[in-house]
């Protein structure tokens, strides 16, 4: 709570700004660790009431997809690929406040295969900017890892196989040797990419399914997980074909931050989408409970 105050402080200050030149206050309501949202809910409620302005609940998933059309001009609909430490979804976006998961992970999210292997490998938290480094200058066919869920229809995806592919190979290895953590760290991403594009090309048919053409094809990649280089070349490749467009914020918008929330704030008060005071966060919050 001292923490947010000292940031909402800065925040202003940067901006040139006073508390009455803000038009609204936004803040993450769910879903998540519950007792983060708690405080996070609760401060900008009170900050909200105290400042007379109107209070906007965001759902962090809904941050993430969003961020794009804050760099970008992207229409609806889009379908974005969600990639984070806790959420690995295809989500097909067809305005605001309206999403269709297509697809989602069975058990491990993405960006927590990245950070248990990284574990595993003993390297340091959070595991994604790690390996990608290490990846760069490992051989990714140094080993074959399961390409989980591949073969069947639909875009759902399994992560947690792969992890425990890579324990396999470890608890075997006696030397963990710079080039054999180079190695695994690139066959790792590279199966990954593999898992993602295949996925991908499937997510693709059925939003097209859904979404009839005339649209203008662009593939959103949000969440931590994109800011990975290597993934976002591999998906833009496997996409294309399909002709479908590669769109990724920059980088320190893909990671968690309080621009992806604001925009998605602005985004609600233009059509008039604010929250009562009463509104509870939640620690479990689906995108299509957002659907009214
Ligand atoms: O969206 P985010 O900041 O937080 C959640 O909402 O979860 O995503 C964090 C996740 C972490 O698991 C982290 O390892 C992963 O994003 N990540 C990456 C990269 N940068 C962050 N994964 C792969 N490659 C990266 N360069
Ligand atoms: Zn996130």
């Amino acid at each position: 709570m001292r923490n947010l105050q000292s940031a909402v402080k800065r925040a202003l200050l940067d901006a040139k700004m006073d508390l009455q030149d803000i038009d609204a206050i936004a803040a993450t309501c769910g879903p998540g660790l519950i007792g983060g949202v708690i405080v996070g809910t609760m401060f900008a409620k009170g900050l909200a009431s105290a400042a007379k302005k109107p209070f906007i609940a965001i759902n962090h998933l809904e941050g993430h997809i969003l961020t794009a059309r804050l760099t970008s001009d992207i229409t609806f609909p889009y379908l974005s690929l969600l990639v984070s430490g806790g959420h690995c979804q295809f989500i097909a976006v067809l305005g605001i406040g309206e999403y269709k998961i297509l697809g989602e992970t069975l058990d491990d999210a993405v960006g927590e295969a990245f950070d248990k292997t990284a574990k595993i490998l003993g390297l340091g938290f959070p595991g994604g900017p790690i390996i990608e480094k290490l990846a760069m200058i490992g051989r990714h066919d140094a080993y074959i890892l399961p390409l989980s869920m591949t073969d069947r229809s639909g875009c759902d995806m399994s992560f947690s196989g792969l992890k425990t592919a890579v324990r396999r190979i470890v608890e075997e290895e006696r030397n963990l040797s710079k080039e054999f953590i180079q190695n695994i760290c690139a066959s790792f991403q590279y199966t990954i990419g593999e898992i993602l594009s295949s996925r991908a090309i499937n997510a693709i048919e059925m939003f097209e399914k859904m979404c009839h053409p005339p649209h203008d094809k662009n593939f959103i990649l949000s969440g931590g997980v994109a800011a990975n280089m290597y993934l976002r070349k591999k998906l833009q490749y496997a996409i294309s074909n399909h002709g479908f467009n590669l769109i990724a914020p920059e980088i320190s918008l893909c990671t968690d931050n309080g621009a992806m929330i604001a925009w998605a704030g602005c985004e609600r008060l233009k059509l008039g989408k604010v929250d009562d005071l009463s509104f509870c966060p939640k620690a479990r919050w689906s995108l299509e409970d957002l659907t009214k």
